[in-house]
């Protein structure tokens, strides 16, 4: 048998989260983003929850050949654009739209020998100050690129620092309209933060939500999945594989983290960094055996981790765990809980689910 560690991934829920997204994107077209092999979900067991969308956002060339493979002939966009004069060639090939950011890029382009000119989206770095150009700089890349007859349709990007917080978007959405007022081409600035939050003021042709597809709330803990009407898109489960009868002043684990203070009943679970649950994680983190909350204790090791099991006395070698995700009795237990346990968000955790755990679908 292998260990009883399994990550379920639940089609129904990623449908009805990109469902959500249409919803809150007004009438604008939806980009399913599916970067780092859909947040960790893969690409292949998601694609038909997200087939329903517009089109699919990443960066990384094979994952655009995968979704290919899978016979998507719609619309893929490379949200950082090529990395390699060679990658236009598979944009051509594969019929890729991309980002274009900086100057070496449209040098690229402007050098690419192609029958048929390419759809790019133009990015503007309007305050978060990492990809795109500057507003001084966007319209002369925009004048360069739209002589180029490399060049199709060029839609105007940008990307939010701040949408899931107190600062908002506000200052990015003016620097971004004053500059391409007078701009033709087609919007994309929201992502999943900005969708959910600021739809009235993000409206454009295109959105590009990544985490809220997934059932991870943007702007946790100010507001939860539930507030959002989101589902979690996996289950991290696995089971107890030993019981521990402590008595008062016993500890448990490396470095003795945790000392029972009278008599407990402890459960040994398996799952441990190896598999991505984070080893930031400490005493008290909430954990689910039976579909029944309680909490982790003491430190996570490599394979296992080790809980309380007072709120479930009848608990035992085999019962169910679950890490983050929907119990078998339906209790909900959210990654952004886990996560903020482990003093990070709900994108870490699902991104790091390790390779050697087991995945399904259903
Ligand atoms: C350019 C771009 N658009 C959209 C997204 C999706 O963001 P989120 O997962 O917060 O919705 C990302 C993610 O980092 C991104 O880099």
């Amino acid at each position: 048998m292998p260990r009883p560690i399994l990550a379920t991934v639940h089609v129904a829920a990623l449908r009805h989260n990109l469902d959500r997204a249409r919803r809150a994107a007004l009438d604008a077209r939806v980009w399913a983003v599916v970067k780092a092999n859909a947040y960790g979900h893969g690409i292949e067991r998601v694609f038909d929850a997200f087939r329903a969308a517009d089109g699919f956002a990443l960066l990384d060339l094979k994952e655009a050949e995968r979704v290919r493979t899978l016979g998507w002939r719609g619309p893929i966009l490379l949200l950082e654009g090529v990395f390699d004069a060679r990658d236009l060639e598979l944009c051509s090939r594969l019929d890729l739209w991309h980002a274009v950011h900086c100057d070496e890029q449209i040098d690229m382009l402007a050098a690419h020998k192609t029958q048929a000119p390419q759809r790019v989206f133009l990015k503007m770095n309007s305050g978060m100050n990492r990809l795109g150009f500057t507003p001084e700089r966007f319209r002369s890349a925009w004048t360069r690129l739209n002589a180029l007859p490399q060049v199709d349709e060029i839609t105007l990007m940008t990307h939010f620092s701040d949408a899931d917080g107190a600062r908002g978007i506000a200052h990015q959405v003016e620097v971004f309209e004053r500059t391409t007022q007078d701009l033709p081409g087609e919007r994309s600035i929201a992502n999943s933060a900005a969708t959910l939050r600021h739809a009235a003021s993000t409206r454009a042709d295109w959105v590009r939500p990544g985490i809220l597809l997934y059932g991870s709330a943007p702007d946790f803990p100010e507001h939860d999945a539930e507030h959002w009407q989101l589902q979690p898109g996996m289950t991290l489960s696995t089971q107890l594989i030993g019981v521990q009868n402590l008595k008062a002043g016993d500890t448990i684990g490396y470095g003795s983290r945790f000392t029972a203070e009278g008599p407990m009943r402890i459960g040994v679970a398996a799952v441990g960094y190896a598999d991505g649950y984070p080893r930031h994680c400490t005493t008290g983190t909430p954990v689910l055996v039976n579909g029944v909350r309680t909490r982790m204790v003491g430190r996570v090791s490599m394979d296992m981790i080790t809980v309380d099991l007072t709120p479930v006395p009848d608990a035992g070698f085999g019962s169910e765990v679950t890490l983050w995700g929907r119990a078998s009795n339906g209790t909900l237990l959210s990654i952004d809980d886990v996560a903020q346990a482990a003093g990070t968000v709900g994108y870490e955790l699902m991104c790091a689910v390790a390779m050697r755990v087991p995945a399904t679908v259903d």
